[in-house]
């Protein structure tokens, strides 16, 4: 039987809760219409959520100044715990004048709701193209994620938060499981190991293969694809969640998966990102990371296996999570199977692996992606998906 203390420690040791008790709430919204209102876009609204449930723990809020350079320079909070990507809240100069630091600022979403109130405690101006070149190694404009630095205000909101409710997600309630309670069914379910897996695109058979390799492994498998912001040219999230919901039924042992969403933004940061999703995946309390070929990576910014590397910055232990490395897995004609070039003795020609720009393009073109790429009804729903967009 797994006991509590078998449960891996969420990153920095507590698993932080920054969502409102009742009272709180009430007090929060008797004040509603007397306090300064910042909108929130969508990436800002999903860290919100993540801080309050302690997706981002031991965050408490928005970045304080120190926190946010140490980070940015070099890949620690100021207390030393290992951090890789900025969670900062941009406003601009006018929206930024009037907010008192010491006062409480309403934060609503996209629609105007009031979901949430943060506590200021500094507002700092930051250089966006240090913070470009170290996070995301370019200051392209074209990349994202640096698109995103650029766009945004010139000040950043700083200080703790609360989260006014948390709600159930409106497209994927089944599959809304928060830290807390991950946690529980690891512990319930005795999983002493578990590897979380990460994903934006739509689920194909090198992701199942280096899924079913790392299950081979520990006890369980979490997975847990992204359904935050991502660029517009991504698979939507219902469509990715509905391939994920065919796996489940048909490709996956059950009582050894679970599904789950994670509703953070994507940012396009490569390795460093995937140090992030690591710890994040801690707090949920998985054991193990799987980080394949160029995670978290766009067009041709990172090296292949820059995200695998990034780990060996850190020092032993340090992270508190496994990565579990796995090159590019692709299915060999010769020995018809999945593999990768550690296992397999095929050519370049005897390799099947087709890249998401190709597998969009033969989609649009009304063909199927084959079954060495992708289960066939993972293919259909895809095709499906197309149609009905067009
Ligand atoms: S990501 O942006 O979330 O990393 P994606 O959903 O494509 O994109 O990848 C999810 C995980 O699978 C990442 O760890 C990535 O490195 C890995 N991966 C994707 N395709 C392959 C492949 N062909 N071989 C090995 N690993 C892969």
């Amino acid at each position: 039987m797994t006991t509590k203390s078998d449960l891996i420690a969420p990153h920095g040791g507590q698993l932080i809760n920054r969502i409102a008790t009742p009272a709180e709430r009430d007090e929060f919204l008797a004040k509603a219409d007397s306090l300064p209102r910042i909108q929130l876009d969508e990436r800002a609204t999903s860290d919100l959520v993540m801080i309050a449930i302690g997706g981002f723990s031991p965050l408490k809020g928005f970045m304080e100044q120190a926190d946010y350079e140490k980070v940015v320079d070099d890949m620690h909070l100021v207390d030393g715990t290992a951090w890789a990507i900025p969670v900062t809240l941009s406003v601009t100069e006018e929206q930024a004048e009037p907010l008192k630091e010491g006062n409480w600022v309403r934060l609503d979403d996209q629609s105007g709701k009031f979901i949430g109130v943060l506590e200021l405690t500094q507002k700092y101006q930051y250089n966006k193209a240090h913070e470009a070149v170290n996070v995301y190694r370019t200051d392209e404009i074209k990349h994202p994620g640096v698109k995103v630095v650029y766009d945004q205000g010139a000040i950043n909101l700083a200080g703790p938060v609360w989260l006014l409710e948390r709600e159930p997600h409106p497209i994927f309630p089944k599959y809304q499981i928060d830290p807390a309670e991950s946690r529980k069914m690891f512990l319930e379910l005795g999983w002493k190991t578990v590897v979380g897996f990460q994903t934006r695109n739509p689920i194909h058979r090198a992701h199942e293969y280096i899924q079913k390799c790392a299950l081979e492994i520990v006890d369980g498998l979490f997975l847990h694809p992204l359904v935050g912001a991502t660029k517009k040219d991504d698979i939507p999230a219902d469509v990715r969640m509905r391939c994920y919901e065919i796996m489940m039924d048909k490709y996956f042992p059950q009582d050894r998966v679970i599904l789950a969403i994670n509703p953070s933004a994507m940012r396009y940061a490569g390795p460093r990102e995937a140090i992030f999703h690591a710890l994040v995946r801690k707090n949920y309390g998985c054991t193990h990371f799987i980080v394949g070929r160029d995670h978290a990576g766009v067009g041709d910014y990172y090296g292949t296996y820059d995200a695998q590397y990034i780990f060996d910055e850190f020092e032993p232990g340090e992270l508190g999570i496994i990565p579990m490395k796995f090159e590019h897995a692709f299915y060999c004609t010769r020995t018809e199977q999945m593999a990768t070039s550690k296992t397999s003795p095929s050519t370049k020609e005897e390799r099947i692996h087709l890249s998401g720009t190709k597998v969009r393009e033969m989609l649009r073109r009304g063909e199927l992606p084959p079954s060495q790429f992708s289960r066939p009804e993972v293919a259909q729903e895809l095709a499906n998906a197309m149609k009905n967009q067009s």
